[in-house]
């Protein structure tokens, strides 16, 4: 199987009557395994919306998502929760780092989830907080932290359990040119793996020279999914 997600007519309406929004209206996606794969869109146009139908924390009206061979669509709430946690690292736009947990234990919690021992898991997140550049840091709180710190604790919680897809809201929003190339640097070794692929969504050129492909987005739909032409940016940007 060479695919890594296959989306297939999503639909995803927000609110009731008037005040109904559909953020996606047949949004369609696929995205091999050993990539990375680059969404870029318009704000407003439905990426986080369809990041997070493909992650499976939201379900879509209709449509059809396959991750890593698994039909998500037609799985159980239950064990589509089981399958995240296994093998899906989200890197949330807002960052979502628990504020009463220092950075050591935000960082843990995906391997503690997935039932390995708490000392194991908090060598393991100092490990990953060290990739980031988070070294000696650890006992911190994410309050203590700058927003591009903040944003690396949360690129370290997506990938501290070796997820084969990695999820990734605007990952480099918060970050300064050195470290945002760091963390892409990380994200490209994931994307390398045969069995593994690495979705971002961006408005952030920098980001570019490291997508295989980009998708485009606009109003609810995806209406192009090429291998990238680096130096080239994509039409459409937000
Ligand atoms: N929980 C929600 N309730 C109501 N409307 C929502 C909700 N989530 C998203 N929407 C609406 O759906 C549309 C798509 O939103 P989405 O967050 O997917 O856009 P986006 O492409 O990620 O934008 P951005 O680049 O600004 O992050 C927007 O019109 C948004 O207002
Ligand atoms: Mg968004």
């Amino acid at each position: 199987m060479s695919i890594a997600v296959h989306a297939s007519q999503i639909t995803k309406g927000f609110g009731k009557g008037a005040a109904r929004t559909m953020a996606l209206k047949g949004a369609s996606l696929d995205a091999p395994l050993g990539e990375l794969q680059l969404i870029v869109g318009p704000s407003g146009c439905g990426k986080t919306t369809l990041l997070s139908i493909v992650a499976g924390t939201l379900i879509p009206d209709e449509g059809t998502v396959e991750v890593l061979g698994e039909i998500l669509t037609t799985l159980s709430q239950s064990k589509v929760t089981a399958f995240r946690r296994r093998n899906i690292g989200f890197i949330f736009q807002q960052f979502n780092l628990i504020p009463t947990l220092n950075l050591i234990e935000n960082t843990s919690v995906p391997l503690l989830l997935n039932g390995i021992s708490r000392h194991r898991a908090e060598r393991a997140a100092e490990a990953m907080l060290d990739q980031v550049g988070l070294s000696g840091r650890g006992r911190h709180y994410p309050r203590q932290l700058s927003g591009g710190q903040q944003q690396r604790v949360a690129i370290a919680r997506a990938l501290v359990h070796n997820p084969r897809l990695v999820i990734c809201d605007e990952p480099t929003s918060a970050l300064d040119r050195e470290t945002g190339h760091q963390v892409m640097n990380l994200l490209k070794d994931v994307a390398r793996a045969p069995d593994r692929s690495v979705i971002v969504v961006t408005h952030d050129p920098r980001v570019y020279d490291f997508a295989d492909r980009i998708a485009e987005m606009e109003d609810g739909r995806v209406l192009s999914n090429q291998p990238a032409s680096h130096g080239q940016p994509p039409a459409v940007t937000g």
